[in-house]
């Protein structure tokens, strides 16, 4: 057992083989491979909440609503670019450079809880530990006292399985296990009984982080009004330009982040439309005729997904609850189910590889995608999504296709096919101007696959030119 900092994982491979080899041969040359390692083991430096505008109108509540929300040493801020965007610095905490020694740990009495590298990810970025979340914990464990919260990389602990270490035996263990590094993540409070943590059914909150590595807001209970998201996630809907009399179509929209979005969007436009016409806006809602389909392969995440936005929404959907309509389909067959040129807006957030997503903490052998192959049958699942999509855009409508991938197979790539099948229907659309002026979170698309004047017209969010972003990339087309 060897107590290591995140920050020691850099020196390892943190992606397949393969996903490394073919950025390399795509990204720039000169590209800083080292800092991307560095920071895709870290946070993103800003943590990011998007307002629901839509029911601070219909209160006529205002901004200063939203900063009252969060205790006042955290420098929240509203974002110059997106103005429902509210941006908090991530901040390293004393214990982030702490040298994990004999000494340090025994003022935990050697206490540890060890959670998953999936737990792990949540609590860098200001998660607390849900029972679910931890493997293992020290044989004496007990409610209130104060552990050291690590993170078993190699997966090597089963389970709930009792982890003894002493005065005696803590020197031992780290000879014979140096093999196996466990990250260190911060200290925390048991708030649950030992026994109580393991049992199959076991909801809720099992350890307070008190001193993570990372110091940043807690996004979890957030009141209906805002919604922990990324600023690249928070992009999308500013690209779809909604109106109020849109029919909007969300081809995998489950957890339901960006619908939700684009459901505030339409609520607000109408609201907006509504009081510019001398109207009452809950009548206008009541009247609407306009729709979101949110769609999802897995009938279980609609259920969650349908929850959330009912739960978020309730108050301006009981007027009109058809706006919204969530459904378990499959969009690589959505010809069977709709008519061409059915929709304005249609949004195509396709499963991807997730090689943008950071912190990430999954050591390399798990990721699921492990070969080129396998990686261009991902890129050509999320073709035959899109090609579905786009006959159902109304002429004039606009199309969104994102990913948290950073592959060109999966971005660039697939531009580039797009314009090749669909250039007589579709054409790449440039940014909405406030945003091209003034790109400070992305960069364009990969020149090594676009000519210059569409890859300007991409959004690649790249953490190596820009720390406070996960890894993104998102365009836009207009049906002709
Ligand atoms: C990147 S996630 C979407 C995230 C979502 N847009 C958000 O912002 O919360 C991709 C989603 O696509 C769904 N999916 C995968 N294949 C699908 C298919 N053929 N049809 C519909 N949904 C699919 C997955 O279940 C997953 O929930």
């Amino acid at each position: 057992m060897k107590l290591v900092s995140v920050e020691s994982l850099s020196g390892n491979p943190l992606l397949p083989n393969a996903i490394l080899e073919t950025l390399i041969d795509y990204f720039p040359k000169g590209y800083s491979f080292s800092l991307f390692s560095k920071r895709l083991i870290t946070p993103p430096s800003l943590s990011s909440v998007r307002v629901n505008s839509a029911l601070l109108l219909s209160e006529n509540k205002g901004k200063d609503f939203v900063l009252e929300t969060f205790p006042n040493r955290w420098k929240v801020e509203q974002d110059n670019l997106l103005e429902d965007c509210y941006t908090i610095p991530l901040v390293q905490s004393e214990l982030y450079h702490q040298e994990m020694n004999e000494q340090f740990i025994k003022k935990y009495n050697y206490k540890f809880v060890v959670v998953d590298y999936r737990c792990a990810n949540s609590i860098l970025r200001g998660a607390p530990i849900f029972a679910a979340g931890v493997i293992a914990s020290s044989k004496s464990l007990c409610k209130h006292d104060s552990v050291l919260i690590v993170c078993d990389w190699n997966s090597q602990c089963t389970r709930g399985e009792k982890i003894d270490v002493n005065d005696n035996s803590w020197s031992q263990l780290c000879a014979f296990k140096e093999d196996n590094p466990f990250i260190f993540l911060g200290i925390g409070e048991v708030i649950m009984e030992r026994s109580e943590i393991y049992q199959q059914h076991t909801k809720g909150i099992a350890v307070e982080v008190k001193i993570p590595i990372f110091d940043t807001v807690q996004l979890h209970s957030l009141p209906k009004y805002l919604f922990a998201q990324n600023v690249s996630s928070i992009f999308i809907a500013h690209l779809m330009e909604v109106r109020f009399d849109s029919t909007i179509l969300d081809c995998c929209a489950a957890p339901g982040g960006k619908s939700g979005h684009l459901l505030n969007n339409l609520l607000k436009e109408i609201i907006i439309n509504a009081k510019a016409e001398g109207k009452d806006f809950k009548e206008a809602i009541s009247q609407s005729k306009s729709r979101i389909l949110a769609l999802d392969r897995q009938k279980s995440k609609v259920e969650d997904m349908k929850n959330s936005l009912w739960n978020q929404f309730d108050s301006l959907l009981q007027y009109n609850p058809k706006i919204l309509e969530c459904k378990a389909l499959d969009s690589s067959k959505l010809h069977v189910h709709f008519q061409p040129n059915t929709f304005d807006r249609i949004l195509c957030d396709v499963p991807c590889t997730g090689t943008g997503l950071r912190p990430n903490l999954q050591p390399p052998s798990l990721h699921p995608c492990q070969t080129l192959e396998a990686l261009q049958l991902q890129a050509s699942y999320q073709f035959r999504i899109v090609k579905e999509a786009i006959p159902l855009l109304k002429s004039g409508g606009i199309l969104v296709y994102s990913t948290c991938s950073i592959t060109a197979q999966e971005n660039e790539m697939q531009v580039k096919k797009i314009l090749e099948e669909f250039g007589n229907k579709l054409e790449l659309m440039d940014l909405p101007s406030h945003l091209r002026q003034n790109p400070k979170y992305f960069t364009t698309g990969l020149t090594s696959v676009l000519p210059e004047h569409d890859a300007i017209k991409c959004l690649r969010f790249d953490f190596v030119e820009c720390d406070q972003t996960i890894g993104f990339f998102a365009c836009r087309f207009r049906a002709k």
